[in-house]
């Protein structure tokens, strides 16, 4: 069965229609990409799909759950199981670093003091940052606020991971041991990613499939593997996965 089930999905931002008639599925442990040029509405469907953004139209099913017609503490629960980290990827600047990860914690669970700690540090040597504990975010360069962001969406131990961008402003060394460390959290914790990037790099070296937004036709034109699409998939597609090159 798959985790999360997209049907006729239209979004929209007041009467503007930025993506319609969206239908597709992830399954449970896929790297799953979501591609398309800048506007093409991205993270817009990432809000769609964690329950933040009613649809136009269609719907958002999460296993036998629709996002969009389930009572307010169902979802609340439900979103308990996604980890988030938005294209801001915004930490709280009065907040040390072990702070900040331990938020979802403290506002989620009751475990102790110490266990919350255990598991700030466990999450934080797994993106490669054990001595930031105590750091505040604006001591800590671009980079290493993304990898904080990326462990304080894991601090919950999400069945979903969500992420939109992580990968911008960081050098390509950083981006590269990104898309590892992606790949080994799905590998250890089993856990299913939604990964909204540009870099054409980090889609072949990390996606399963990827679904590509037109933002022409308004509709997603493309849904395989990589490296199907780069030979078999749309001109627009073919194009924008030869950048790779370049
Ligand atoms: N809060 C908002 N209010 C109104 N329109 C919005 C809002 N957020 C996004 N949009 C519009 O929705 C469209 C899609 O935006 P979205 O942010 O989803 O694109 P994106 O694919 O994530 O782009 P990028 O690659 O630049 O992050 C754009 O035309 C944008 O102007
Ligand atoms: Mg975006």
């Amino acid at each position: 069965m798959s985790l999360l089930r997209v049907q006729q999905l239209t979004m929209a931002w007041g009467e503007r229609i930025i993506q319609r008639d969206l239908n597709f599925e992830v399954q449970p442990g896929e790297v799953f990409v979501i591609m398309g040029a800048s506007g093409s509405g991205k993270s817009s469907l990432m809000r769609h799909l964690v329950g933040l953004q009613e649809p136009h139209a269609g719907q958002v099913w999460l296993q036998d759950t629709n996002l969009y017609a389930c009572s307010d503490e169902h979802l609340s629960a439900l979103r308990r199981k996604f980890g988030v980290m938005f294209q801001s990827g915004a930490l709280w600047s009065s907040m040390t670093v072990g702070e900040n990860l331990m938020l979802p914690l403290k506002l989620f669970t009751s475990l102790p003091q110490h266990a919350m700690m255990q598991r700030a540090r466990f999450k934080l040597a797994l993106v490669g940052l054990d001595d930031c504990f105590d750091a505040l975010p604006a001591e800590l360069s671009g980079g290493m606020k993304k990898r904080v962001a990326i462990a304080r969406s894991l601090m919950l131990d999400p069945d979903l991971l969500y992420l939109d961008e992580p990968a911008s402003g960081l050098d390509p060394i950083n981006a590269r041991r990104l898309d590892e460390l992606l790949l080994s959290i799905r590998q250890h914790l089993g856990t299913t990613i939604v990964l909204i990037t540009h870099s054409v790099e980090s889609i072949f070296a990390v996606a399963d499939r990827a679904l590509f937004l037109d933002d022409q036709s308004q509709t997603m034109t493309a849904l395989d593997s990589p490296q199907q699409l780069q030979h078999t998939g749309p001109a627009r597609v073919q194009a924008f996965l030869q950048r790779a090159a370049t």
